[in-house]
């Protein structure tokens, strides 16, 4: 796998492929990334979140709308989003960044019900990045929504949602022997992407 050097399209459709390529080759959750945010201290933030695919044009993840990142991401949109491949013939790192929005409730409400039932008590069971007193309380509390939802569809928490991270830039390198990696960055300048190799 090596589409880099002569590539002639657009940013997301290199991902696209590299992305395939991730999946068809084995690579374990190649979806996941790491999604940094300005904590409101100042300090950087990552975390691990999972890409949900292309919607609108931007990259998808879904989170709680009450967990640190979504307050962070209040007050700064800003993003960069790191992936990782490695494995066989591809050892392939690609770095957005971007600005960040939350998903329609509709687009939200749909990919919510994809998700399985466990899953759904589990966005309504946990305060995320709040604290909590112990692992029993959160036991309980799944088992109570258990017991409220039984029989019947659960619907979106208010507080739980998708976000799209709208891409003003996109870095791809491919790594090389002595460090002599491929590193190109697409920006987008009067509506156009640009590119420019950077060294490694
Ligand atoms: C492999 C993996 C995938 C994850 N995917 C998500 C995700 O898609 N959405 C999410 O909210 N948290 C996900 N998490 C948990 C986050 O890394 C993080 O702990 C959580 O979102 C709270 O982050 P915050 O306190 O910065 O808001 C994932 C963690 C791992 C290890």
């Amino acid at each position: 796998m090596d589409l880099l050097n002569d590539y002639k399209g657009e940013p997301k459709e290199l991902f696209e492929k590299w992305f395939e390529h991730a999946k068809k080759i084995g690579i374990e959750k190649p979806e996941k990334f790491y999604l940094a945010s300005l904590g409101l201290d100042d300090f950087p933030q990552v975390r691990t979140v999972l890409f949900k695919g292309f919607v609108d044009n931007c990259f998808s993840f879904y989170t709680n709308y009450q967990s640190h990142k979504a307050k962070e991401l209040a007050e700064n949109p800003n993003v960069s989003a790191l992936f990782y491949w490695l494995k066989d013939d591809m050892d392939h790192q690609i770095r957005v960044c971007g600005s960040v929005r939350k998903m329609s409730k509709e687009k939200s409400e749909e990919y919510f019900h994809s998700r399985p039932r466990g899953s759904q008590i589990g966005a309504w069971a946990s305060p995320q990045s709040e604290k909590i007193s112990s692992r029993e309380d959160l036991d309980k509390k799944v088992q109570d929504l258990e017991e409220r939802f039984a029989g019947k569809d659960i619907p979106l928490p208010e507080f739980w949602g998708g976000y799209l991270i709208e891409a003003k830039s996109f870095e791809f390198m491919i790594l090389r022997k002595d460090r002599l990696h491929d590193r190109f960055l697409y920006k987008m300048l009067d509506g156009v992407w640009q590119r420019e190799r950077l060294a490694p």
